[in-house]
């Protein structure tokens, strides 16, 4: 597509949401906290913001100078800005890891979908810890429940996608993603009112810092670079959908802020009442859905309408949060395929909604009726998600740095940071430093080490 027929998101408000959009969803709600919860809390959260600052904020920054750049899908992009050098294969990277995050990703967003349904059903009320965590377990080793809600979830993302950008993606994010902020807080503050939540608190603000290893680093920043929806050309792509006016450091700040808040408050509405039932806070994938049906019950105990109203509420705005993310893949990859393929948007879209369903169908299996089916010891859905987030992720991002810092003619950095010399841009030099150095090698270092050819 030229430069004028590329669609543009209408408006400065909108650029933020739908990038938020994008970032915010079950990677802040549901994998953050049982991240944390296996890497020890507070140390995680720690270890987390420095990731977020020193390599999630730089490499999104360089992903919009090269999206808004190019205006191309991701793969293009860098064929345009580095024609006829290695460099496409970062973008194609990119583009094969936003696909097979979408495959088990969506088997997650799925389970959204039962449980707004046993919430319509009053299916918590009464229950206690053990029950919500043995109703979990039945559902997610069931071999049929599952996969038809991943069918329905990745029909619905398809038709948002092949109805077009703007339309589909800005309007719903303008509406959602401020309804799951407050709904959020309020569920926040139900939590650390229960009591026995002060434990919670104490775990997820109690850093301890002999606690560190390699491991954890890897999972902070794996995690990171998942929740910001780096290093897949996302906000890349997104960016060729920015107008010439968006500022793209001031952006890239809010949504990290925004994403962080977000994943923070997550945290602080599971873990303290987590700790109250006492569920352990290393239950790993399956914490959100086992905690939260506990908070509804025991905080609006005496309410049984609230109770109600709060988790069918709740598990709608979790499911729309995780279709802005769902959309946002989805669209890497259909833009890729329709712009390069030459495919009309809705064939590219069927494709990739259908390499999707074979992904998530052996995904959500995997959890049940084929977990004896293990690739050093972790099933298909474990697997995937190691080898997005903990590999594919890092490198692409670190990838992504190298080029913006090494590659690029400071010339295009310093125009799109500054929008044609049009803003200021007083953070140039740090980012340029951050890209060049601290990125690529931090990334690196922490990959070795953890892949165990250096031994610190
Ligand atoms: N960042 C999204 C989340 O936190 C997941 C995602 C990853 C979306 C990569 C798009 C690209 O849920």
């Amino acid at each position: 597509m030229t430069r004028k027929n590329r669609a543009n998101f209408g408006s400065k408000i909108g650029v933020i949401l739908a990038s938020a959009g994008s970032a915010v969803g079950l990677g802040n709600i549901w994998r953050f906290p049982f991240e944390a919860g296996n890497h020890g809390g507070g140390t995680f959260i720690v270890v987390y913001i420095f990731c977020v600052l020193l390599l999630g904020l730089p490499v999104m920054i360089a992903e919009f100078i090269i999206g808004r750049n190019a205006r191309a899908n991701t793969a293009r992009a860098y064929q345009k800005l580095a024609p006829k050098t290695a460099w496409k294969w970062v973008g194609r990277l990119g583009v094969l890891t936003g696909c097979l995050i979408l495959g088990y990703y969506a088997v997650v967003a799925g389970w959204t979908l039962e449980y707004i349904m046993q919430a319509v059903f009053n299916q918590f009320k009464g229950q206690q810890a053990g029950d919500f965590i043995a109703a979990f377990n039945q559902f997610s080793t069931n071999s049929w429940r599952p996969l038809i809600w991943l069918f329905l979830f990745l029909l619905g993302t398809h038709f948002i996608i092949v109805k077009g950008v703007e339309k589909g993606i800005e309007r719903a994010s303008k509406i959602l993603m401020p309804s799951l902020f407050i709904l959020l807080i309020i569920l926040v503050i139900c939590s650390i009112s229960l009591p026995g939540a002060e434990k919670g608190i104490t775990f997820l603000f109690k850093p301890d810092l002999s606690k560190v290893n390699s491991e954890l680093i890897l999972a902070a920043m794996g995690q990171a670079f998942f929740s910001l929806s780096l290093g897949m050309g996302c906000l890349c792509t997104y960016a060729s959908y920015f107008s010439k006016h968006t500022d793209l450091t001031k952006t890239a700040l809010s949504v990290g802020v925004i994403d962080s808040i977000v994943a923070v408050l997550a945290g602080l509405m599971i873990f303290p009442a987590a700790f109250a039932v006492g569920i352990q806070p290393d239950a790993g994938p399956s914490l959100i859905f086992i905690t939260l049906p506990n908070v509804f019950q025991q905080a609006f105990g005496n309410f049984p309408v609230i109770a109600y109203l709060a988790s069918v509420l709740f598990y709608i705005l979790l499911a729309a949060a995780a279709l802005t993310s769902t959309i946002s893949l989805h669209e890497v990859v259909t833009a890729y395929l329709h712009e390069e393929f030459k495919f009309t948007r809705g064939k590219a879209a069927r494709i990739v909604t259908t390499v999707c369903l074979v992904l998530g169908f052996f995904a959500s299996l995997s959890l049940g009726a084929l977990d004896n089916l293990k690739i050093v010891g972790l099933n298909f859905f474990e697997g995937l998600d190691f080898l997005t987030a903990k590999i594919m992720l890092p490198i692409s991002g670190m990838l992504t740095a190298s080029f913006v810092g090494w590659y690029l003619d400071k010339k295009i950095v310093w125009g799109e940071l500054t929008n044609s010399n049009t803003i200021k841009a007083p953070l140039f030099k740090i980012i340029i430093f951050l890209l060049k150095f601290v990125a690529p090698t931090g990334i690196a270092f922490i990959f070795i080490n953890e892949i165990g050819l250096l031994n610190l």
